[in-house]
């Protein structure tokens, strides 16, 4: 049996899957979310690890827990987590959606300069990235900043905890902008940079490769084995990847969770010349782009929940009939923007109201509006010549039929429905698997275990409908950047 970890925003989603890829079952734990101040995202890791491990032990509650083979994980990438030299936290971890870098961001991109970043990381600076949260460190809480004695990514934590073996994996290591993407090393300069040495950052190990054994005394916690090993895992959008069989090259997978991802695998390294998707290392051992939204599924959340009081989201799409003729326009940026804009600042707006507007005109705005978001960065990757015709789709959103609908026609990419869509959850049980020696590869479980249920098609009519909507929506942000 193999323990696939998916370290999200809102919860750890825990997935155990047996050695043929058949799931056995999945456990979901909550833990809080703050935000201090306007546009800072905040959470404690040890919210994650005490989570993680409840969910650990209801996940395995009835299995035979001799059979537990391995863990492996996908982690929210980006996030800022630092231990002292007694293994404290020293503050909560600044999370990947956090906007508070703007100054640091802009010294890293304008004074050290992009052409400089993308030399030595193959990516320029974005607020939520590492790198600028250490900067920003140094400058607003210098005492925390000379405690630091461990720096690592929010999954780490939790390996760190299980394994004792202070790691991380190339895929997420990508999203700190310390690491040197093409050769999957640290950057000696970007660390100088950053004023932080090696012996400060986890060891480098791919994302299938094992980092250790579970520690005597978790083991015993849980019931399990102490050779149980652990397995170093990838950031959440790799592990997705793995998840729905986006490995190889040209693959494509869209998540639709609290962020929106569009991620293209490619066997060869590449770097987006316009700076708008990330070039990162993928947990196949190869590299991919992406290009990353910071509210997407979360955007549907707050509209259902926060302003009309519903869990009912299913409910609240019924009375959406006119794909494709809605008047009402939603900019998705309730957290600020990465890809394609790299505007902390930016802020959500619904455009285009008039008497007639129903609750369904609005709701359905908010799912065209992040179809719209994740589009932008399609449109990048099409300048680059890269050409995607299907996708694969996982993460909440992808739960919705409409949805699913509403993005195959706005990108105009048929769109592959695969059996599970817990991408990260599953990718990590199927990277423990690859790691324990029960498949060769990456590619080969990917091939062997992801099946493709459904897929939707681009309706011609209605792709040509949103074709319009969506030249009208790109004039929208450069319109109303300045009032943010
Ligand atoms: C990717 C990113 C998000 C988080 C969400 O660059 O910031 O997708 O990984 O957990």
């Amino acid at each position: 049996l193999y323990i696939g970890v998916d370290l999200g925003t809102s919860a750890v989603k825990l997935l155990m899957m047996d050695e043929n890829g058949n799931i056995q079952k999945i456990v979901s734990k909550e833990y809080p979310l703050y935000f201090p101040y306007p546009g800072w995202s905040e959470q404690n890791p040890q919210d994650w690890f005490a989570q993680s491990m409840e969910g650990i032990k209801e996940l395995t509650s009835e299995c035979d827990k001799s059979q537990v083979a391995g863990i492996s994980f996908g982690g929210q990438m980006h996030g800022l987590v630092v231990l002292d030299k007694e293994d404290q936290v020293i503050r909560p971890a600044i999370l990947w959606n956090d906007g508070r870098t703007t100054k640091e961001t802009d010294y890293l991109n304008q004074v050290i300069g992009k052409d400089k970043l993308s030399e030595y990381t193959a990516n320029i600076a974005f607020a939520g990235f590492t790198a600028p949260k250490i900067l920003w460190m140094k400058e607003n809480e210098p005492e925390n900043y000379k405690k630091i004695a461990k720096i690592m990514l929010p999954k780490d934590y939790l390996a760190y905890w299980l394994s004792g073996s202070f790691c991380t994996d190339v895929s997420d290591a990508s999203g700190m902008l310390l690491m040197d993407v093409k050769n999957r090393c640290w950057s000696k300069e970007m660390l100088e940079i950053c004023g932080v040495t090696e012996e400060q950052l986890p060891k480098l190990y791919e994302s299938y490769e094992v980092v250790g054994t579970l520690k005597p005394e978790v083991a015993k916690e849980l019931g399990f084995s102490e050779n149980v090993k652990v397995i170093a895992g990838a950031g959440d959008n790799a592990a997705a990847a793995v998840g729905t069989g986006t490995v190889g090259d040209g693959r494509c997978n869209i998540s639709l969770g609290t962020s929106g991802t569009i991620f293209i695998s490619s066997e060869k390294f590449g770097v987006d010349k316009h700076n708008a998707l990330h070039s990162f290392a993928h947990a196949d051992g190869h590299y991919h782009l992406m290009g990353c939204m910071l509210s997407a599924a979360s955007c549907n959340k707050w509209w259902n929940e926060e302003i009309l009081g519903t869990k009912d989201y299913a409910a609240e799409q019924t009375d959406i009939k006119n794909l494709g003729e809605n008047r009402v326009f939603y900019l998705p940026y309730l957290m600020g923007e990465r890809s394609p804009h790299n505007d902390p600042d930016a802020r959500a707006m619904f455009i285009g109201m008039s008497m007639d507007t129903t609750r369904a005109d609005m709701t359905q705005a908010v799912l065209e509006g992040v179809a719209f978001g994740l589009r932008d960065s399609l449109e990048v990757a099409r300048s680059l010549g890269i050409q995607i015709d299907r996708t694969k789709i996982c993460g909440g959103g992808a739960k919705s039929p409409l949805w699913r609908k509403i993005i195959a026609n706005v990108m105009n990419l048929k769109v592959d429905v695969i059996e599970s869509e817990e991408g990260p959850a599953l990718g990590g049980a199927m990277l423990a698997a690859v790691g324990c020696g029960e498949y060769p590869d990456v590619e080969t479980i990917a091939e062997k275990l992801v099946k493709v249920v459904d897929t939707i098609e681009p309706e011609p009519e209605l792709v040509a409908k949103y074709e319009e909507r969506y030249q009208q929506f790109r004039k929208l942000y450069p319109a109303v950047k300045g009032l943010f």
